[in-house]
């Protein structure tokens, strides 16, 4: 009877619980809710925010019909279904991402708690898990703070070349009433900061604020501090730090180096009480500071200095007694626009334990991460007071196992740390990062031991969203290479280099890249930011730089560094279906590209170019760059090809922002640059263009410049030059942008393999061989003059991520955002399986695929509210299936076509298992 009893129970719980969700699908939900491609931001910088969601499914060909948002103004209205910031009602539309707000105006401070429920062919879900976004201040009127800082250096600094300036300690205390219902603080700290409230640190966030040029803009950093105040006294710390505002190289080169000035910041908090009333603290000159504390010097190329002897406990917190202090100066504010930091912050993203730890001399030691990375060395330490351990960094050894810096150029890379003494101690350096693999260290107490160090490493919060694994272990090894030369180079905007005295943000080396790059890390509201420093370099007159932010000032007025702008606002659209970098910036990327036809275009010929294919593998091992002019293509070639591209992406983005005159004239000038360009550069006899070599070959016909009828004889030029060279690759950062891409297009995907496995020199998997564990800046960049030589740059990777993804796992996007994909992997021969997968806004796509002399096997999945085109090699439709059944009773594959040896299918989202039997 009990028995029953409780059957009956659960019975009746399974029917109320069906019934709560009576319309609501149980193999249908949702996931992954994001505000401006963030999970719930704070401080957002824009009142009209765009919302996605990801459906999850089990079931096939799940398309969404329709959807429901609501944004409440607080979480409790939020659970009893009350929108009352917007109800969207039921919208009967497809789209789930960046879904336009269209609520209640939204103003500085609005708190917003969301959810979403969509109706699909297969079901409804019910709603989603809520998520929140808050909007940050929106007005400059918002800012009641004022900047601090101090205009000068102390004693024991030196503002010269290889400057040592202090970091700056500001405290403040304050008292709150009882009744803190909410508390917000917003800071800019100018270059680094680091805040603490009452002693807690606030955050995770390392080397903040990202890097812009702080006369244009600066950004702040919104966090919700209300579990960290209290009724009573409370204390605010502040560390500052110089990053990039006190520029690593002060007054030297003044004509090339930019620089902005001592440290500041500005901090508001505003308090709000259960009783309504509200209370702000903010930076002023009733705060305290003083540059004499712990850290002694701090510069992105040199290093850190920490004298733990110097520290002073308890100077963030309630009771320190800063009477020896200085009075917080008022400074000028930076000039730049005060901006919500809208893109990831920098965070120590991941940890390497050290290999070996050798000792090199007298106390003196070795220590080898295994790795190449960017970040900083943990150590800990148990020693006396006053001892000093000295940490220098580097990529590679010298033979006599010391540590190899002439690549280093003029960077120190040197931490120094004092023990305070007595107890173990843990430390290490904020306010800057290294790019290396080995650590010599020195003045060590005792023998070290490897668990006593730990490699941090140092970079944007992107998530990986590409996995990419073949049967090949060499393509494998440079995926690892890639994979660890772009995190290494993402410090709040995409740097060249993370070791040597540059780390710039180098346009070119991304032009291409970031495609390949947006596979594996989801870079869009990095690259988006990245976009704004560039527009934030443009001159009046419409140039745009080399380097961006300027932090160098190298204006030269070539096509292929600042064509990168246009590049990548294309990248953004394509990958992510974000369409307002290119309506944000079109008229800036407009008033360049005509600049420079204004200026430099002589008979629709391109007349300047400054970088060549820069590094091309050269005639001699030493070399950086080639002299024999048989291995470098022409300038004004390569500018002119880039001239036309380009014009084809802005008469793309004509047409998306409906300017239809604007893309006529697009048109036009390609029309005329093509013929331009044939009649000056290609010889219709023997199909040549220029001095033949690969890249002179390639971008015209890459870029639709060739006659169609000298396709091929251009294309068959291509393959004799590679042939010539033995099948390795001749081309340097710009000819490699197109080149795997290129040779795949026109049918010799075989031939781009057998680059990209290629294990002699040159090639990335010599790189490789030589004990590369990142990617080289020069493919001979074990044997060239060390002027030039990093071991972690990632230009000469040009098209090859991209490639791995787009042909050879087979993900491409038709249109953009991958709501539509493409799935044609390229089959080669003596590649046996691939194993991919790709996180699209949609949801994860993934591509498994056996490929061997017995058949063909592959294990599809298409994300929910996307489908895709497939191909499946197969020499008619029979002979494929799908889990076992022939495709024609496989309801939800629809065969398209059979076209050159590939069964082509029409499939909607869900898993497949597709198998070809030969
Ligand atoms: C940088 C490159 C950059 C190049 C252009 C080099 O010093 O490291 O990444 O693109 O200069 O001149």
């Amino acid at each position: 009877m009990k028995r029953i009893f409780t059957y009956l129970i659960l019975l009746a719980g399974f029917i109320l619980y069906g019934s709560i969700n009576c319309y609501a699908d149980a193999h249908i939900g949702l996931q992954n809710l994001k505000c401006e491609m963030l999970s719930n931001p704070s401080g957002i910088g824009t009142a009209k925010p765009r919302l996605s969601w990801q459906i999850t499914s089990d079931i096939r060909n799940t398309n969404q019909v329709a959807y429901q948002i609501l944004v409440a103004s607080t979480p409790e209205k939020l659970t009893a279904g009350q929108g009352d910031l917007w109800d969207s009602h039921k919208v009967n539309s497809a789209e789930s991402i960046m879904v336009n707000y269209a609520g209640k105006p939204l103003g500085s401070r609005a708190a917003c708690y969301w959810k979403v429920r969509v109706w699909t062919n297969n079901g409804v879900t019910t709603w989603s898990k809520p998520a929140t976004w808050s909007v940050g201040l929106l007005n400059p009127a918002d800012w009641k703070a004022k900047w601090i800082g101090c205009d000068r250096g102390f004693a024991w600094d030196s503002v010269s070349k290889f400057s040592r300036l202090s970091a700056r300690y500001y405290r403040h205390q304050f008292d709150l009433k009882s009744g803190i219902k909410k508390a917000t603080a917003y800071i800019v700290g100018l270059g680094h900061y680091e805040l603490y409230m009452n002693g807690q640190p606030i955050g995770d966030q390392v080397l903040a604020e990202p890097p812009t040029d702080y006369t244009q803009s600066v950004k702040y950093n919104t966090f919700d501090v209300t579990a960290n105040l209290k009724q009573g006294g409370n204390t605010i710390g502040t560390v500052l730090g110089n990053g990039r505002y006190f520029t690593m190289r002060p007054k030297y080169k003044p004509k090339k180096i930019k620089e902005f000035g001592f440290p500041k910041m500005l901090l508001q908090l505003e308090v709000e009480y259960t009783d309504g009333t509200k209370q702000t603290i903010i930076s002023d000159n009733n705060w305290h500071f003083t540059a004499d504390g712990p850290i002694r010097t701090n510069n992105e190329y040199d290093g850190e200095e920490y004298d733990a002897t110097k520290e002073f406990p308890g100077w963030n917190n309630a009771g320190f007694n800063d009477n020896k202090w200085l009075k917080a100066e008022l400074v000028e504010a930076p000039g730049g626009k005060i901006e919500a930091q809208m893109n990831e912050p920098i965070k120590v993203m991941d940890t390497i334990k050290p290999i070996s730890v050798k000792q090199l001399k007298d106390n003196v030691w070795i220590l080898d991460l295994g790795q190449n990375m960017a970040g900083w060395l943990r150590l800990r330490v148990k020693g006396n007071r006053g001892n000093k351990v000295t940490l220098r960094y580097a990529e590679t050894l010298q033979a006599s196992g010391e540590l190899y810096v002439a690549n280093l150029r003029d960077a120190k890379v040197t931490d120094v740390y004092t023990l305070k003494g007595g107890a173990e101690e843990t430390w290490h350096p904020v306010f800057v990062y290294h790019g290396f693999r080995y650590v010599e260290i020195s003045g060590y107490p005792g023998k070290p031991e490897l668990g006593d160090f730990e490699g941090q490493v140092v970079y944007d919060a992107l998530p990986t969203i590409g996995r990419f694994e073949t049967s090949n272990d060499i393509v494998n090894k440079i995926y690892h290479n890639a994979y660890w030369g772009i995190l290494s180079n993402y410090k709040g905007m995409p740097v060249d280099c993370p070791q040597r005295n540059e780390r710039m943000p180098w346009l070119g080396d991304r032009a291409v890249g970031s495609l390949g790059e947006s596979f594996v890390f989801a870079n869009g509201n990095f690259y988006a930011k990245w976009l704004d420093d560039i527009a934030q370099s443009q001159k009046a007159d419409g140039s745009i730089p080399d380097v961006a932010p300027a932090y160098w000032n190298y204006y030269s007025n070539n096509m292929t560094w600042p064509g990168t702008y246009i590049l990548v606002a294309d990248m953004l659209y394509r990958q992510f279906a974000d369409q307002a970098p290119i309506e944000k910036h079109y008229a800036s990327m407009k008033k360049w590209i005509d600049y420079m036809r204004v200026k430099y275009m002589k008979n629709n010929i391109v007349t300047k170019d400054k970088y060549g294919d820069w590094c091309v593998p050269p005639e001699s091992p030493e070399l950086i760059h080639a002299k024999d002019s048989s291995l470098n293509t022409d300038g004004q070639l390569i500018a002119t090809a880039y001239y036309y591209h380009l014009s084809g992406l802005m008469q793309k983005f004509a047409t998306m922002l409906h300017k239809p005159a604007d893309a006529q004239f697009f048109g036009t000038i390609k029309q005329n640059i093509s013929k331009a360009f044939n009649d000056k550069y290609f010889d219709r006899t023997t199909s040549k263009y220029s001095n033949n070599t690969v890249t002179a070959n390639l971008l015209p016909l890459y870029f639709g410049i060739t006659p169609t009828a000298h396709k091929q004889a251009v294309f068959k030029n291509i393959v004799a030059k590679i042939n010539e060279a033995h099948d390795h690759i001749s081309t340097g950062v710009i000819g490699t942008q197109w080149l795997m891409r290129g040779l795949t297009e026109f049918g010799r995907p075989d031939l781009a393999w057998k680059i990209a496995s290629n294990t002699t020199y040159p090639s990335w998997g010599y790189m490789a061989g030589r004990g590369a564990t990142t990617i080289w800046e020069l493919w001979n960049g074990d044997t060239a003059n060390p002027a030039m030589n990093s071991r972690n740059h990632i230009m000469l990777l040009g098209d090859l991520i991209a490639w791995f993804y787009q042909d050879i796992a087979g993900i491409k996007t038709s249109n953009a955002g991958f709501k539509q994909l493409i799935m044609q992997p390229a089959i080669i021969n003596v590649l046996d399986s691939v194993n991919a997968s790709y996180q699209t806004a949609y949801g994860t796509v993934r591509s498994n695929y056996t490929s061997t002399k017995s058949g063909f096997k592959w294990h599809v999945i298409v994300p929910p509210n996307s489908s895709a085109l497939v191909y499946v090699p197969a020499k008619n439709m029979d002979e494929v299936t799908e889990g076992g059944a022939k495709i024609s009773t496989v309801k939800e594959i629809k065969p398209v076509k059979m076209q050159n040896g590939r069964a082509v299918l029409s499939i909607g989202s869900g898993n497949y298992d597709f198998e070809v039997k030969y």
